[in-house]
């Protein structure tokens, strides 16, 4: 019936599908780049799509992703669109489960826990970890054995799984969350991230037994933390440089402290945040090192020429250090260009909204409303990768980013706009603004506050590997495997 359905003209066009309630889910859910490329060519940058009975507008380029990360927060909610997913995993009164403006507060809170002094102690504390790693795990073992003859294997995504929990629990979470790690704490991180998965974002009351499971695990890792701070607050333990001490000191406008349980779900909730999007990062830009050796060897180089003692030994990394490494900052920027860990940001509306006409295709030429209800979805992965923008853009090359006046110049096409209007997006112009083609930490107010700590984590481990382990891939190149969290099939790769 829809081929012969009138359509609303001030309403975005539908994709066409056959399945009124699933709409087009299959497609979206099994490669969401290909799906809103393919509809971009149908339909034009602005198009709706129905994902379980939800009616989803999507809104792509430069121009979406200001429509949507830039809208004002009272038409365009993210805590209706995510609230169901994150509450039960977070817990109460924190993030999408208050309104727009106390979050603001508690944004500015953390800000506080991520500060320049705090990074300056992390740097050796994750190199060490990285180091004990090493030494500790199976796989690396045999290497370490066998220092040039044999080639050993690991699975990325496993180790840097380990890796980045590890480190993020020695930095930010604190001493008494590293000391659990190895104990119950794993388990429960386990548990609540069984639930925190697109499965709990589409339905989130199905009776499964992962969902009564993260309910437990939420209910003792929020006890966990709120016994930590029961016993700091008693002089019982020692802590200084992580984000609970932060916490404990901030008070909101209205000169109320943070209450513990506020803080507990904080800390669940930056835990969250930075788990699966660090750890699938540094699993894509092990991968593509391992893939082109000359970046590899042109970032040990960079390790050397900073850090070698002449005698093969490297003296350790400072915070001032790894902000100076022009070529680990590029990979890493790369990487995220081409595996941005978060490929759809949703809003609901609140409020019927407009979208202008510049935004939409040349067949396009007016103005759409999407009505209340609806949602919107911006899709910087799209403009991240979308030859209209960038040269080769399906390549992974850091160099574009290290050379303003060569490959990172010649790495920006002239991006011609829908009214033929031509926009360079030359090197100097990806900024951080909610119009910029390049945002794999989001723009706007929900702009993500875990990119600097990101970056330090990141790159520490990045470069911890690289002074350690020569890397190969035994296979092809994995595509994206959107049914996983990461993004990430199982791979193996030699080290
Ligand atoms: C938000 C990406 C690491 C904490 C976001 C958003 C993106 C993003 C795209 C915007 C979501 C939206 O607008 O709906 C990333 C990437 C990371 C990373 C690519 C690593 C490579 C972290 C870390 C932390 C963190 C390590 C914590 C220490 C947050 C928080 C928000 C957020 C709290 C919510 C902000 C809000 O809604 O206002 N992140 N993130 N992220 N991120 Fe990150």
């Amino acid at each position: 019936w829809q081929l012969i359905a009138p359509r609303d003209p001030s309403l975005p066009p539908v994709v066409f599908h056959w399945l009124p309630f699933i709409g087009s889910a299959p497609s979206y859910g099994n490669d969401p780049l290909k799906f809103f490329f393919d509809c971009r060519e149908k339909y034009g940058d602005v198009f709706t799509f129905v994902l379980f009975g939800r009616r989803v507008t999507v809104a792509l380029g430069p121009k979406g992703n200001n429509f949507v990360l830039g809208g004002k927060s009272v038409a365009l909610s993210a805590e209706d669109a995510y609230t169901h997913l994150t509450t039960p995993v977070f817990g109460k009164d924190v993030v999408y489960d208050v309104p727009n403006d106390v979050f603001m507060e508690q944004k500015k809170f953390v800000k506080v826990g991520l500060s320049v002094e705090n990074f300056r102690a992390y740097v050796g504390m994750i190199d060490e970890e990285v180091q004990q790693f090493l030494r500790r795990d199976a796989a690396f073992q045999v290497f370490q054995k066998n220092s040039t003859e044999e080639w050993s294997s690991f699975d990325v995504l496993k180790v840097l799984s380990e890796i980045t929990i590890l480190t993020a629990s020695r930095t930010l979470q604190g001493k008494e969350v590293r000391d659990s790690l190895d104990k119950h704490f794993a388990d429960l991180y386990s548990d609540l991230d069984g639930g925190f998965t697109p499965i709990n974002f589409l339905f989130p009351n199905l009776p499964l037994e992962s969902y009564r499971k993260r309910d437990v695990a939420h209910k003792k890792m929020s006890q966990f933390y709120q016994d930590i701070l029961r016993k700091r607050k008693a002089g019982a333990s020692e802590y200084e440089h992580d984000m609970m001490a932060a916490l404990m000191n901030q008070t909101y406008r209205n000169g109320r402290p943070l209450a513990d349980h506020e803080i507990a779900h904080i800390m669940i909730a930056l835990l969250m945040a930075g788990q699966h999007t660090s750890s699938a990062t540094g699993s894509w830009t092990l991968l593509h090192l391992a893939e082109k050796p000359e970046i590899a060897e042109a970032l040990y180089r960079e390790q050397v020429e900073h850090f070698g003692s002449g005698d093969g030994h490297f003296r350790n990394m400072e915070y001032d250090d790894i902000k100076k490494l022009p070529v680990l900052d590029s990979v890493i920027r790369e990487t995220l260009r081409v595996h941005p860990p978060i490929h759809s940001i949703m809003r609901k509306v609140r409020d019927e909204v407009i979208v202008p006409p510049t935004l939409s295709a040349p067949s396009q030429d007016q103005s759409f409303v999407v009505p209340k209800g609806h949602f919107v979805l911006a899709c910087p992965a799209v403009s991240q990768v979308d030859p209209r923008i960038w040269k080769n853009a399906d390549n992974w090359d850091p160099t574009r980013w290290s050379d303003p006046e060569g490959a990172a110049a010649k790495a920006f096409t002239e991006y011609t706009d829908d009214n033929g209007e031509k926009i360079d997006y030359g090197f100097g112009l990806v900024s951080k603004g909610t119009d910029s083609p390049y945002q794999p930490f989001g723009a706007g107010r929900h702009r993500c506050i875990g990119e600097q700590f990101a970056y330090l984590q990141l790159g520490t481990i990045i470069a911890s590997l690289v002074r350690n382990l020569e890397l190969r891939l035994p296979g092809p190149f994995p595509a994206h495997n959107y049914h996983v969290s990461t993004g990430i099939g199982s791979v193996w790769m030699h080290c």
